[in-house]
């Protein structure tokens, strides 16, 4: 069980969406200290309303890998240090992959997967040094399957999968107390996939989506998939011919077209 009361969290991408709403639950619950990074000051400025002082909030790119050091040193040294860090940063090109331009391949690989790593190679140290501490990683079902328009994005997210349960699994042998909880979520209602079409599958709310992950960090659950119905995702991929799942997943769920009319955030 992950305790939250009195605890310090860092959320990045915080300032909006599931981010925010994750803050304001942890705040809720009794979290002593809320760290919020994120990029942009439109954002920052209206989170920075809305949680009030509970919040402090710093401006800064994730993919910076030098300030991220110097921020992480800076906000450890004020302290109380860093307990849980949710790293759900996270961008969409949201275009077929020939479309996409040398630059959007790779700040979309550095925003939602080296970031994190760099951020959590940070971290870690101090967390193991004390023994206790919880690495959310927010990838996303994206992470499970194959899908038209979002190629680079599948690619980050089946990449943070990966090394996310690669972490968990090397904290566990080492027992340091370290734990670990990967996130897939299907499309959530936040603005990012904005235009997305789901025919069969509802797209999720993103209050209680926030509200899930956070049961899941007090659970210490290893992957918390949403809906349910993501859980089988794995075993019909490896049980079923690709063909067939290309009927099943992209006929019959219509996943395949869900992002013929995305259109994202305006800004
Ligand atoms: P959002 O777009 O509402 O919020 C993302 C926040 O991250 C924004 O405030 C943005 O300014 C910040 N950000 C982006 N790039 C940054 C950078 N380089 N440095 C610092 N901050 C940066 O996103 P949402 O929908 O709340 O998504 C959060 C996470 O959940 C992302 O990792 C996303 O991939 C993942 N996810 C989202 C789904 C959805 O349908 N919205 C579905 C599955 C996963």
């Amino acid at each position: 069980m992950t305790v939250i009361t009195g605890r310090t969290a860092l959320i990045t991408g915080g300032a909006s969406g599931i981010g925010l709403l994750m803050g304001e639950i942890l705040l809720s619950k009794g979290l002593k200290r809320l760290i919020v990074w994120d990029m942009s000051e439109q954002n920052i400025a209206s989170a920075a309303k809305r949680l009030g002082p509970r919040a402090e909030f710093h401006r800064i790119d994730v993919t910076d890998t030098a300030a991220v050091v110097a921020m992480a040193a800076r906000n450890e040294e004020a302290g109380p240090p860093v307990d849980i860090l949710i790293n759900n940063a996270g961008i969409v090109v949201g275009r077929h992959f020939a479309e996409h331009s040398h630059a959007d391949i790779d700040r979309t690989m550095q925003v939602n997967t080296t970031a994190i790593m760099h951020l959590t190679l940070t971290l870690l140290p101090g967390l193991v040094r004390r023994g206790s501490g919880h690495v959310v990683n927010i990838a996303s079902a994206a992470g499970l399957v194959s899908n038209p328009g979002m190629s680079v994005y599948c690619a980050s997210k089946w990449a943070v999968i990966g090394w996310s349960d690669s972490l968990r699994l090397e904290m566990e042998a080492k027992k340091n107390g370290v734990r670990v909880t990967t996130v897939l979520p299907y499309y959530i209602d936040t603005g990012m996939f904005d235009g997305v079409k789901s025919p069969v599958i509802p797209i999720l709310q993103a209050e209680p989506t926030a509200r899930k992950i956070v049961r899941a960090i007090e659970r210490n659950r290893i992957f918390l998939r949403m809906p349910a119905i993501v859980n089988i995702l794995p075993l019909v991929r490896g049980i079923l011919p690709a063909r067939m799942f290309d009927v099943i997943v992209g006929r019959f769920f219509g996943i395949y077209e869900s992002m013929s009319e995305f259109k994202g955030r305006s800004t």
